[in-house]
């Protein structure tokens, strides 16, 4: 077997056995293949897409790339969460607190910012001192002790697809719906949770752009954790504009920070609700949904949640100091208001088009190695259908540098859509 034979193949649109698949996901994780073949191959599969075969043996092989935990001995209602992929999108960070005061343990493994959505692992670095990375006892002994633990995909779980999707990234090949399927169940095979709530985003700010694929994508990521023993319940999010009013790594803890404390952001709470809801439930913990919902903001009125968070950022390194005091994380060197120039109703704030921004200012990463600024970014002022006044602040800009601040102003000018409302 070869690579160039396996790359041809698929370029040929025919299907890859379940041998072919694995010969490519263990010589690309243990350096054999180089990134150009692989890419080549990750192309190919891109644009002729995968049979459910394929992208069976195309998860497991990357689940099993290396160890799969077993978190029996925690609880065996462990319960994680996963997100397609969205703008703005802080679902982790405020939730799995609040789900962890609770008495729910959480394992979480976050990904790192993906195309023009960011990265949940990205967000919490910018908190000073986190540590993002734990050995697999590490991990599991602060689970046991907080009762939560976010990490990334540092140790060796899933490594094959720590390496595609950092590739993925870098040549536009992210939208796919088997490699987005893969990606994420192995990952959620691998990291030993028996019961899983997948948030499948649509819209302009997700890689589905219709609630008809998200559909297909989450039904197809149900049947692979159900064949891997896991309870898998999907909850779909339109994701038109960003979620919440942030978007860049320290601007996003910030809102996380806020919602936290109590100031809670409609949107981004009907999410939280929505998701945190579901896992309760899975967990076993609670049948009534609606009850649920009202424990989950119980939860964060009484301050629990707040310090649970705190309790997780100190046990993994952080400078809780900075969860206190905001004011305190580093600011960009320029911070530029924009303000409306009419009055009217904003109709269009598209999150693809501000998340790419986002990335332009620094917040993403273009090449593998970059590496992510965590000042910049931007916050919104209104949502979509709210009314603006002439003259009045609809966003804000945070840049490190004047070129890239010139451009965005006049990018965000163009993206946010305000039309004239009619006097009579
Ligand atoms: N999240 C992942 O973990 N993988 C993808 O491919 C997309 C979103």
């Amino acid at each position: 077997m070869n690579i160039l034979e396996i790359i041809a193949k698929k370029r040929d649109k025919k299907e890859l056995t379940k041998e072919e698949i694995e010969y490519f996901v263990s010589n690309y994780t243990n350096g054999k293949i180089t990134d150009y073949q692989a890419a080549a191959l990750i192309m190919a599969i891109y644009i002729n897409g995968m049979t459910d075969s394929e992208t069976f043996y195309l998860t497991y092989s990357m689940a099993n790339s290396g160890e799969v935990l077993d978190l029996s001995d925690i609880s065996e209602n462990v319960v994680d969460k996963h997100s397609t992929g969205g703008v703005g999108d802080k679902v982790s960070i405020v939730l799995l607190p609040i789900i962890a005061a609770m008495g729910i343990p959480v394992a979480k493994m976050s990904g790192r910012g993906l195309g023009f959505t960011g990265g949940t692992a990205d967000k919490l670095e910018a908190i000073p001192g986190y540590t993002t990375s734990a050995t697999i006892q590490e991990f599991k002994r602060n689970v046991k002790t907080v009762g939560i633990s976010m990490i990334t995909q540092t140790m060796n779980i899933a490594p094959a697809d720590k390496k595609i999707y950092s590739l993925r990234d870098t040549i536009s090949c992210v939208d796919s719906m088997p490699l987005i399927a893969s990606s994420i169940m192995s990952k959620k095979i691998a990291s030993g949770a028996k019961k899983l709530v997948l948030e499948v985003t649509y819209g302009k700010g997700a890689f589905m752009k219709t609630i008809e694929k998200a559909k297909i994508l989450a039904n197809e990521m149900t049947k692979l954790g159900n064949s891997a023993g896991v309870e898998v319940k999907c909850v779909f999010t339109k994701m038109d504009e960003p979620l919440g009013y942030a978007v860049g790594n320290t601007l996003e803890i910030i809102e996380s920070i806020e919602f936290l404390k109590g100031r809670m952001k409609e949107d981004l709470k009907e999410e939280i609700l929505k998701i945190g809801s579901n896992m309760i439930y899975l967990a076993g913990m609670g049948d009534n949904l609606e009850e649920n919902r009202q424990r989950m903001i119980q939860t964060i009125n009484s301050g629990k949640a707040f310090e649970k968070f705190k309790e997780m950022v100190q046990n993994q390194g952080g400078d809780v100091s900075y969860l206190e005091n905001t004011n305190k994380f580093k600011k960009a060197k320029y911070i530029k208001d924009i303000y409306s120039k009419k009055d009217g109703k904003i109709i269009e704030q598209n999150a693809e088009k501000i998340g790419t921004l986002a990335c332009f200012l620094g917040a993403g990463r273009e090449k593998k190695e970059d590496v992510i600024d965590m000042s910049v970014g931007i916050t919104l002022e209104k949502k979509v259908g709210q009314r603006v006044r002439l003259n009045e602040k609809i966003a804000t800009i945070y840049a490190n540098s004047e070129q890239k601040l010139d451009y965005a102003i006049k990018k965000l000018e163009e993206i946010i859509f305000i039309k004239n409302i009619e006097k009579n």
